[in-house]
């Protein structure tokens, strides 16, 4: 006993001295899992409040029933594992039949082809590394591949280049319609161009970019094209068949070569749930990352991730099979009477800006009457998550709008709120624009910004309370400044 009585207390000193200096996150007393389940819905309770309704962006809700299935059958398929599709046939199945309605949606033919991903961002990298690769075995003569693509491509293709060592040969568009001409294009295209590249929308302002001219350019000059429908792949078809006036954007243009579209936007489903679809087969070959030259198993990747859970895909594959095609039209004929109604209250507003004309539930406006900043925090305050877009080219700072299924039924409250909010601003503007000068922007080092971020009282490890003033400071700034300061915060966030 009294043997025992040392050992312990030897243990004790011991695993004090390793824990010396160390969080308290490995805990001597293990907590219970209630305990730790408690703790997790402290954390949960204090985020944005998705729950509401009343939040514009990041969350695309189902209905209950929709949410219950999803959180089970992801729960089923937690611990499979996607990594080798012979082993788990489950997920083989499961993506076979969710990539078939995707092609079945977005008419592919019996010869086209895809892979589940984990996201957009994943689908438009594999979109890249495809016409990378294929370009290395047809076309040795390319040597530093590029792509065009309008300023308005979602940041995704950009990261994507960045990884993939391809230039982003970037294009203008029109300053009333947020869409580029087909001669930007035709001017960029030069002896190293592999793909060009349109949004079926953009996601900044909700505008699609002309289809049928950009794939009628890319088979011109025997290109690949890539359509960008990771937020319209799931609506558009179903916009189009409840009779709205959309035009074909996808493999029913002749000379689209691969699309992206995400299922964890208007699919509805539970995050980590994509796809990148190819009109040829043969050009998937491309996508697939191969290894055999180690000293482990043989490695077979059709996309990024190697191990990765079969949940997100179950999960898709579940909430597809409930909602249905009926389902889905069901919650596009919501959303865009919701848009219909939001657009004319804007067009309406003496003192909000609608830009370009947006096709679906995503919609952009500026103002040169209200203090945009300012709008957006005294909606918050009303329990509304509005998303800011900053300044950048011909498109100004501006208030983004992401119309889910759940924001449906507050419309018209969202509106009484937005007129109250604008008009108020209108009638007593708010001394909020400090004119930051340009040359102290442009002067701004990584010291200066830490300095700010001390000021504003944010230390390591924390994100600041209101960001109005950063959001500020963010859209007066140059995109490169824009991007030190991001990584300062960003760099000092994370551990
Ligand atoms: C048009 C478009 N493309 C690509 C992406 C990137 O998707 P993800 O955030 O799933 O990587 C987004 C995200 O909002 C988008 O709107």
């Amino acid at each position: 006993m009294e043997f025992y009585g040392y050992y312990c207390l030897l243990n004790e000193l011991l695993l004090g001295i390793i824990m010396k200096g160390k969080s308290d996150f490995f805990q001597k007393e293990r907590p219970s899992s209630q305990v730790i389940e408690g703790l997790l819905s402290e954390m949960k309770n204090a985020d944005l409040p998705w729950q509401s309704g009343k939040v514009m962006a990041y969350v695309y809700e189902p209905s209950a029933e929709a949410y219950d299935l999803i959180k089970k059958a992801y729960m089923m398929f937690l611990t499979e594992n996607g990594l080798d599709p012979t082993a788990f046939g489950s997920l083989l199945k499961m993506e076979q039949e969710v990539i078939g309605t995707a092609l079945e949606l977005l008419n592919g033919d019996g010869n086209s082809a895809g892979n589940f991903t984990f996201g957009g961002t994943e689908s438009i990298i594999l979109a890249i590394k495809t016409a990378r690769d294929y370009a290395r075995d047809k076309r040795p003569d390319v040597q530093r591949p590029n792509i065009v693509l309008p300023v308005t491509a979602h940041a995704a293709f950009f990261k994507a280049c960045h990884y993939l060592c391809v230039e982003a040969k970037v294009i203008p568009v029109d300053e009333k319609t947020f869409t580029p001409s087909i001669d930007a294009y035709r001017d960029a295209i030069d002896e190293n161009t592999l793909m060009l590249v349109g949004s079926s929308p953009s996601y900044a302002h909700g505008v699609i970019d002309p289809i049928k001219d950009i794939a009628a350019l890319a088979q011109e000059k025997n290109l690949l094209c890539h359509v960008d429908a990771c937020v319209g792949g799931m609506y558009l078809p179903f916009a189009q068949s409840l009779g709205y006036d959309i035009p074909d954007f996808d493999f029913s243009v002749e000379g689209v070569t691969s699309i992206s579209m995400d299922f964890h936007k208007y699919g509805y489903t539970a995050k980590g749930a994509s796809c990148i679809l190819h009109k040829d087969r043969a050009m998937r070959k491309y996508q697939l990352y191969t290894c055999s030259a180690w000293s482990g198993y043989s490695i077979v990747n059709p996309t990024v991730l190697s191990s990765k859970t079969g949940g997100s895909l179950a999960a898709c594959w579940a909430n597809l099979k409930f909602l249905g095609y009926e389902g889905y039209k069901s919650i596009v004929e919501g959303t865009q009477a919701a848009k219909t109604k939001v657009e004319e209250a804007v067009k309406a507003n003496p003192h909000l800006d609608l830009l370009g004309q947006p096709v679906m539930n995503m919609i952009a406006f500026g103002s040169d009457k209200v203090d945009l900043f300012e709008l957006a925090g005294r909606m918050k305050q009303k329990g509304w998550y509005i998303q800011l877009q900053f300044k950048h080219g011909i498109s100004p700072t501006n208030i983004h709008l992401s119309i889910n299924r759940a924001n449906v039924r507050h419309i018209d409250n969202f509106i009484t709120d937005l007129n109250a909010v604008a008009n108020e601003l209108a009638a007593s503007p708010v001394e909020g624009g400090i004119p930051f000068p340009q040359e102290l922007l442009d002067s701004l080092t990584p010291e200066m910004v830490n300095q700010l971020k001390e000021g504003l009282g944010v230390g390591d490890g924390e994100a600041p309370g209101d960001l109005t003033l950063v959001n500020r400071i963010l859209d007066a700034a140059s995109p490169s400044t824009r991007d030190m300061i991001l990584k300062e915060f960003v760099n000092g966030l994370f551990r």
